[in-house]
């Protein structure tokens, strides 16, 4: 199978009412822990790169692996650039055969956010590439976004409505409360919120920092129409909490594989279980 596109995951997840798991990578033992997860839960998955991703294993390297990988499951997997920030890294990426694109214009004001959101639309719909986009301020590790924060920060609903009518994207990054990287305590997510807009804009929701988000709250989320979850932080951490735990207990270790392959099988471990809360196992 060759890469599919994410609008193709997501109406079937819509039909299902689950969510698919988007997992970030950067290099080849988490590409093939990603598609090992996949296969054995049966699921649909997306991979998704960062520009930091894209920038440290080389776009050439992580488009080649993603096909690579499709091709050799039996499932369906989706190659996605996660926070693409430019309209020139989205069209890198289109060129080198991603199958799917985020553009994160958040930063930018509703207008020219909606506007270069219609711009990469133009030139990835007529080539059968998805679109995620994202409105409101999702908080990175360095924030502390409380709800008290809430409409200074989270994505409003009656802009999120006008947003989708008007750029026509397959997917919505929505910002209710999570965070990327570690929580300090536990995340509260805006649940009412999360319906308005979901309301307003009959889509796809995306839920970006899911990592640590309590399972009901992931569950909740679902129900209410998330039908994207993206995960990085928690593989990082399985991935690189086991070559940590394997370098301390074999201090005279110097074959690359035996610290890599025991992290490989920590990532595939943490991956099938998100897959499972997701209720994406056994869709295909
Ligand atoms: O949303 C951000 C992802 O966790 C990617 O992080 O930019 O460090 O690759 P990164
Ligand atoms: P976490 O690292 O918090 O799981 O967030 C991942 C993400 O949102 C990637 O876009
Ligand atoms: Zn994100």
């Amino acid at each position: 199978m060759g890469l599919v596109p994410i609008s193709d995951l997501l109406k079937e997840a819509e039909a299902g009412g689950y969510a698919v798991g988007a997992f970030n990578c950067n290099n080849m033992e988490i590409v093939q822990a990603i598609a090992a997860a996949a296969r054995a839960e049966r699921a649909p998955v997306i991979m998704q790169a960062s520009q930091g991703a894209i920038k440290y294993a080389g776009i050439e390297y992580i488009t080649a692996m993603a096909n690579v990988a499709a091709s050799m499951a039996d499932v369906p997997v989706a190659l996605h650039l996660d926070h693409g920030t430019s309209f020139e890294q989205v069209m890198r990426c289109i060129r080198s055969g991603f199958s799917s694109v985020m553009i994160d214009g958040s930063k930018h004001s509703l207008d020219d956010n909606i506007a270069l959101t219609k711009q990469v639309m133009a030139a990835a719909r007529p080539v059968g590439v998805s679109v995620e986009a994202e409105l409101g301020k999702i908080g990175g590790t360095e924030d502390d976004i409380h709800v008290d924060d809430a409409d200074a920060f989270f994505t409003d609903p009656d802009e999120a409505g006008r947003f989708v009518a008007e750029t026509g994207v397959d997917a919505l990054a929505v910002a209710i409360g999570t965070a990327h990287g570690r929580y300090k305590g536990e995340p509260k997510l805006d649940f009412a919120r999360l319906e308005k807009i979901r309301s307003l804009v009959g889509i796809p929701i995306v839920l970006h920092g899911s990592s640590g988000v309590p399972g009901d709250a992931i569950r909740e989320a679902i129900r209410l129409g998330v039908r994207k979850i993206n995960i990085d932080t928690n593989i990082r951490e399985a991935f690189v909490d086991c070559c940590r735990q394997v370098v301390t207990d074999n201090p005279e270790e110097i074959d690359p594989r035996k610290i890599l392959g025991p992290a490989r099988e920590a990532a595939v471990e943490l991956i099938s279980e998100k897959i499972r809360l997701f209720g994406s196992s056994g869709r295909v």
